[in-house]
């Protein structure tokens, strides 16, 4: 029997007796950012695309245009035009995602169609056994244009990566909601931690909202709940995948080394906890410097920044028996009073909503003569100007709502509740240096840090 012809979408039933198998495959498909360079037949990838084209479009106007790279020099200068996508050059073809100006506007309906068009091609591909993923993240669009000698009338949406993946290539997939929060009946309802603050409006209009002017993003984050920022981080961490190198930002790169030199000597089975890792950035810089007797306690708001984490580490070859992973809500750590020998908290007091009661608690959870090691983005500094002038103008971003503190501020709450053994400034300019500075000019630097000792 033809099968095609047999489901007649009159709702008698399937004649395919294992579509319940075929929908549980199609969901396993994953993005893969790790593929590992091999070509694909391309006969084989002109399927793929074909099969795209089964899907809707809006009246049937079918304006897409999907542009097939696989000429390496060009995957080479697409991943270049993109910034951060190191897999558009080991990728075996991009599909760029394109379309037609002009018809079809409203409701965003071409790019409805088009992004139909692309997650068919996802699902095909996957049914043949490749990898892929789908990317709205391509970079300048008139270098890309000039490169895919696109006339102006047709619009570039994004890319779609296809290929192998690599058999060390992270094997899980990005978390996903609990079904109950994302859907409702009749009438809109949703758990409230899941539906995040914005700066209060008569309304949200779309067009008014832009990626680095968004006039109502809320980055206080005293105006969000624990629990909101722990969903926010918890999904968007998966932004990327767990590989090896992940979230290490060029302005980072030294500046973790010089805040983390500040941890003084441990014991060989101290008990060491760091404070909202979210991406693990620190904790596979941490795990690298501590000996192996000492354990590593990671407490974060989501058990997905943990899973994250985890594969991180398992991914840089970095020992997972002595990482504790725990998960804490509103503020309180997971760990008993005088337990742990040093708590690190880098870059993350400015991410709570109460960074003086996070603070109440660290010396709740440290042994006597244990220390704290924090770290803070300057307000006070050229890096808080930018960020006052710029960077808070844009949508608040993955790792969640931050406000920098004045060093000033932050070291008067830590000589309150501890003893400040060392204390540095990090970086005189806005963004990159990490010069390391000491004395009256520590207070001016972009970061802000400090080796605190409870008595
Ligand atoms: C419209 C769209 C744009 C995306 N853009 C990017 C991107 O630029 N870079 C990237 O690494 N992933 C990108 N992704 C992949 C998502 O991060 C990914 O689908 C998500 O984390 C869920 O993971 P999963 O695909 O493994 O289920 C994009 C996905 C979609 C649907």
């Amino acid at each position: 029997m033809d099968e095609r012809a047999a489901i007649d979408g009159s709702g008698a039933g399937s004649v395919i007796s294992d579509w319940r198998r075929i929908l549980d495959i199609m969901a396993t498909r994953r993005s893969c950012r790790d593929f590992d360079g091999t070509e694909i037949d391309p006969e084989i990838l002109l399927e793929i695309v074909r099969d795209g084209t089964e899907a809707p479009s809006s009246c049937n106007q079918q304006q897409w245009h999907f542009i097939i790279v696989t000429d390496r020099e060009k995957m080479l200068r697409a991943r270049d035009i993109s910034g951060g996508n190191h897999h558009f050059a080991e990728c075996s073809a991009l599909v760029y995602l394109c379309f037609q100006k002009g018809w079809t506007h409203g409701n965003f309906s071409i790019v409805q169609s088009v992004a139909g068009a692309c997650y068919h091609m996802m699902l095909s591909a996957h049914l043949r056994g490749f990898s892929c993923i789908w990317n709205a993240g391509i970079g300048d669009h008139d270098q890309l244009r000039d490169m895919l000698e696109l006339p102006p009338i047709f619009e570039l949406q994004g890319a779609l990566a296809i290929g192998r993946s690599k058999p060390s290539a992270p094997p899980m997939k990005a978390p996903r909601r609990p079904f109950a929060e994302i859907h409702s009946l009749n009438r809109f309802e949703r758990p409230g931690v899941t539906c995040y603050p914005a700066r209060p409006a008569e309304a949200y209009p779309f067009f008014a909202i832009k990626n680095d002017d968004n006039p109502f993003a809320e980055w206080n984050p005293q105006a969000w709940s624990w629990g909101q920022i722990g969903d926010f981080r918890g999904y968007s961490v998966w932004a990327k995948s767990p590989l090896a190198g992940v979230y290490v930002s060029r302005r980072q790169g030294e500046a973790t080394e010089a805040e983390l030199s500040l941890l003084g000597a441990l014991s060989a089975a101290a008990q060491v906890a760091e404070i909202m890792p979210w991406g693990g950035t620190y904790s596979v810089e941490l795990r690298r410097r501590l000996a192996p007797g000492v354990t590593l306690h990671l407490a974060e708001l989501s058990p997905h920044n943990l899973s994250f984490i985890e594969e991180r580490l398992r991914q840089e070859d970095l020992p997972l028996d002595r990482v504790s992973l725990d998960v804490f809500a509103d503020g309180t750590l997971p760990y008993a009073n005088r337990s742990l020998d040093a708590v690190v908290l880098p870059q993350t007091l400015e991410h709570m909503p109460a960074p003086e009661a996070m603070l109440d608690e660290v010396g709740r959870v440290l042994k006597p003569g244990g220390q704290a090691i924090v770290s803070v983005r300057n307000r006070d500094s050229a890096y808080g100007r930018h960020w006052d002038a710029v960077e808070s103008r844009a949508q608040v971003p993955n790792q969640g709502p931050f406000q920098p503190i004045e060093a000033g501020r932050v070291r008067g709450w830590l000589a309150a509740r501890f003893r400040l053994d060392a204390e540095i400034g990090i970086g005189r300019d806005a963004t990159h240096d990490a010069a390391i500075v000491e004395g009256e000019g520590r207070l001016g630097c972009r970061l802000y840090a400090a080796r605190c000792i409870r008595d």
